[in-house]
């Protein structure tokens, strides 16, 4: 490893320390036992509803852990992102978050665990744990790692679609530009890299990637009109695919084009090929201090889920709320 990349990773590790002073004591907060008194059947409650939730709906899974993502990065994981537009006078989180096509399956999924719970143990276990459990338990249904999920996080008392800008990462940053925002959130390179490996499942809309199929007008695109990084044949793939997505908007892609349903390490190896389907995948393999990390997750898929599994601790760890800082509230689409 070069001096200067080891000079960048070493600062932004030192960023992403210096982040979030409450997170490391909130976290410390959280406890795998939490409700194993006030409610011993939480854990099995949610892993029962998202698994049927999943079978009979398969895109629940990719849906719930994003939503698990997004919730956290905008005011820390405390369900403010599950609020509904409809029964709030303030314009919510997810009114911002209209355009990201958030997944119904989702707010479903984790609409029925929390019905379930209230009917075992009414106003106990909070919608923030119950997404993290859902998130959880979802990875390891579509064969990824699992891990235990420290709870105790407390809901949000307030939604605010003025907080998302600027907190989500956008497809078109640059990977220096996404590590500095995931190191505001307390995340290091590394443990991002392993997050975006996320996109091993799910899919994304034609719109989030357009640019770089059709007409493409960064350096390189030349006659063949695709992003030069793309490989060849899967860029004219996408191009029929995609034809006419501006009247259908909801044409979409799997992320990871190999293995789409399978939780596993093909994300990282597609990106060396051409195969990153989104701008900001793509980007992980250009630039250095990310790409030594795709390229050990590529090669190594025990390295993956075990960072994996620990980065999705962290991030379920950031801006939690405990104790008064927050509330259980009664209907996870509903502020109190
Ligand atoms: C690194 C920066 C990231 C960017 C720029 C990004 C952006 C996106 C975009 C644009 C989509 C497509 C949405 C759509 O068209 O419906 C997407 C999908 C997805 N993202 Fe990310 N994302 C990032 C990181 C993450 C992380 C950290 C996670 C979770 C740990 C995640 C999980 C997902 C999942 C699972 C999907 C598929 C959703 C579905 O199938 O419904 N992403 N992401
Ligand atoms: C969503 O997209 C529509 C059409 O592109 C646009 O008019 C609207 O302002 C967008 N809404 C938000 C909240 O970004
Ligand atoms: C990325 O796109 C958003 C809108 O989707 C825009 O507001 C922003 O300026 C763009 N950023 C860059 C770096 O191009
Ligand atoms: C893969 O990663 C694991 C966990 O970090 C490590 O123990 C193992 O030695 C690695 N395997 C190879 C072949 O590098």
């Amino acid at each position: 490893m070069g001096t200067l990349l080891r000079r960048v990773l070493l600062s932004l590790a030192l960023l992403a320390a210096a982040a979030a002073p409450g997170a490391a004591a909130a976290a410390a907060r959280l406890s795998t036992s939490y409700y194993s008194r006030s409610c011993p059947r939480a854990e099995q409650i949610v892993s029962d509803v998202v698994a049927a939730k999943q079978q009979a709906n398969p895109s629940t899974a990719a849906g719930t852990l994003r939503l698990f993502f997004h919730d956290c990065f905008v005011s820390g994981c405390d369900a403010s992102v599950l609020v509904s537009p409809l029964s709030s006078d303030r314009t919510p989180e997810r009114a911002a978050e209209i355009n990201l096509s958030l997944p119904g399956d989702a707010f479903d999924a984790v609409a029925r665990a929390k019905a379930a719970l209230e009917a075992a143990c009414p106003g106990t276990v909070s919608c923030a744990d119950i997404l993290a459990l859902a998130a959880r338990d979802l990875v390891g249904i579509l064969g990824g790692p699992r891990f235990p999920v420290p709870l105790g996080r407390r809901d949000a008392r307030r939604s605010d679609a003025r907080d998302v800008e600027g907190n989500l990462p956008r497809t078109n940053m640059s990977a220096r530009a996404m590590t500095v925002l995931f190191a505001r959130k307390g995340i290091t390179p590394q443990e991002m890299v392993a997050l975006a490996g996320a996109h091993t499942v799910g899919f994304s809309h034609c719109s989030e990637f357009a640019h770089r199929v059709y007409n493409y007008k960064g350096k390189g695109g030349g006659a063949s009109g695709h992003d030069p990084s793309l490989n060849p044949e899967f860029a004219r793939a996408l191009q029929s695919s995609c034809a006419g997505y501006e009247s259908n908007p909801d044409i979409s892609i799997f992320n990871d084009i190999v293995t789409p349903r399978e939780f596993d390490e093909l994300y990282f190896k597609n990106l060396p090929r051409g195969l990153g389907l989104l701008a900001s995948d793509a980007a992980l393999w250009e630039y250095p201090p990310t790409k030594v990390f795709v390229q050990q997750y590529a090669d190594n898929r025990t390295a993956f889920f075990q960072d994996f599994a620990k980065a999705m601790q962290k991030l379920g760890t950031v801006g939690v709320k405990t104790g008064r800082q927050g509330v259980v509230r009664r209907q996870c689409d509903i502020l109190d």
